[in-house]
């Protein structure tokens, strides 16, 4: 690992928050926060536009400024040509931005390339969200290689709970190098609840509410077409509202419209701002979806959760008893979601409110500890350092 050191023109350390898609705002803007509240911080939002509406839309609704934006996203990017637009803009950026410390965020190509472009620099990486496998090389795809390619160019790892700490202790990471912080996303989450500034996109009342979403790759086509036919199946109950927000994914949109493009009982919807979509989680009865972020979320609500998954690396939720991983054949996912909505004593085993992704805090753990390691106390640099309370 290339050794730090600062610049000691510098008075702040200068730290390159690399984003591209909608979960790393989300789970990233907690960070920028904590380091943005700092004396000892100059971060910068270097964005890969990697997503475009559903990042700017994020950037905006949570006031994150970039100061780079490379712009990569094609319709229907494929992942060698988008990986190739990460690597060549980031390398360039982080030559030009000369920053002390690269963060990435979790396990997309943007969250990769980040941190190959700062390892070819010589720039230390931290890691918010590592350590999370399923152990199933192509399951998610690409993400579970990804976020492995991440972990042997990474300075500090900040594992969200003590089972994905585990997980890079069994790949011989350095104890040293990990911190069990929580996840950001919680911090967010709470955060945004506590301005109450959302609507809840559910309209019809005395109804169940079900809340959906869909996007993995490895979902996309056939799966998850079957995955629409369980949910029409599922409308089809005259007490049941279902709210879809689509993801901007023209391949999830060719799966699920033409089944669902016309039912009176489920509102496809636009990617909701995420004040919005915690509301609607808020008011949620059920949740089913494919989604990382949000199987991290609804537990800390008390809304039960069904994993339109084969795997998960967020088995904490699963194992807490608020989520259960269904899989995706159309005849189980509509089985567990009727059963869960007709037998009450299951539901309600399940709709306990659980953090077992964190207490909030996740952010302010992170940046304290970059603080100490890069702040002086640790680096030995002498007259004019930084010293961290
Ligand atoms: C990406 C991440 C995935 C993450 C997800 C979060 C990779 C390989 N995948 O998947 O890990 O869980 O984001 O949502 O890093 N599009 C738009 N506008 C947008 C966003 C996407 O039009 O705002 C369309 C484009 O046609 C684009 C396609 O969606 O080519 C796919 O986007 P991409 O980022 O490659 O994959 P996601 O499935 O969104
Ligand atoms: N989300 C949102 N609006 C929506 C759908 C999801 O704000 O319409 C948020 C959700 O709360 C979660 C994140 O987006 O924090 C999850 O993003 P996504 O499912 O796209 O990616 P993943 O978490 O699977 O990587």
């Amino acid at each position: 690992m290339p050794s730090i050191h600062l610049p000691r023109r510098r008075n702040r350390i200068r730290a390159a928050l690399v984003l591209g898609t909608r979960p790393e705002a989300i789970k990233l803007a907690p960070v920028l926060r904590a380091m943005s509240d700092s004396p000892l911080f100059e971060p910068m939002v270097v964005s890969t536009g990697q997503h475009r509406e559903m990042l700017d839309q994020m950037l905006s609704r949570l006031h994150m400024d970039s100061s780079r934006d490379l712009a990569v996203m094609r319709d229907r990017q494929q992942l060698s040509g988008l990986t190739a637009r990460l690597i060549s803009g980031l390398g360039e950026a982080v030559r030009a931005d000369e920053p002390d410390v690269v963060i990435v965020q979790g396990d997309t190509t943007t969250a990769m390339t980040g941190a190959l472009a700062a390892f070819y620099e010589g720039v230390p990486v931290a890691h918010v969200e590592a350590g999370l496998r399923t152990g199933v090389i192509g399951n998610p795809f690409p993400e579970e290689l990804n976020r492995r390619l991440v972990a042997p160019m990474v300075r500090w790892h900040f594992a969200p709970t003590e089972g994905s700490a585990a997980n890079l202790l069994a790949e011989g990471v350095d104890p040293g190098q990990i911190d069990v912080t929580g996840n950001t996303v919680i911090d967010n989450l709470l955060w945004v609840l506590e301005r109450g500034e959302g609507r809840s996109a559910f309209t019809a009342s005395g109804l169940r509410r079900v809340l959906v979403t869909l996007h993995r790759r490895e979902n996309q086509g056939e799966t998850m077409h079957g995955i629409a036919t369980a949910l029409a199946d599922l409308a089809g109950r005259p007490d049941v509202e279902i709210v879809l927000p689509l993801h901007k994914s023209p391949a999830v949109r060719d799966a699920l419209l033409p089944v669902l493009g016309d039912h009176p009982r489920i509102r496809l919807v636009e990617p909701l701002d995420y004040f919005d979509f915690a509301a609607t989680l808020a008011a949620c009865d059920l949740v089913l979806t494919d989604s990382g972020g949000v199987q991290e979320e609804a537990p800390t609500l008390g809304k039960p959760v069904l994993v339109l998954r084969t795997t998960t690396e967020r088995p904490e939720a699963v194992q807490a008893g608020v989520a259960l991983l269904v899989g995706t054949e159309p005849g189980e996912v509509a089985a567990a979601a009727h059963r869960l909505l007709d037998d009450r004593a299951a539901y309600g085993r399940m709709a306990a409110a659980v953090n077992p992704f964190g207490d909030g805090r996740a952010a302010e753990r992170i940046v304290h500890r970059l603080a100490l390691d890069l702040a002086g106390r640790t680096t030995g640099h002498g007259e004019g350092d930084l010293a961290v309370a």
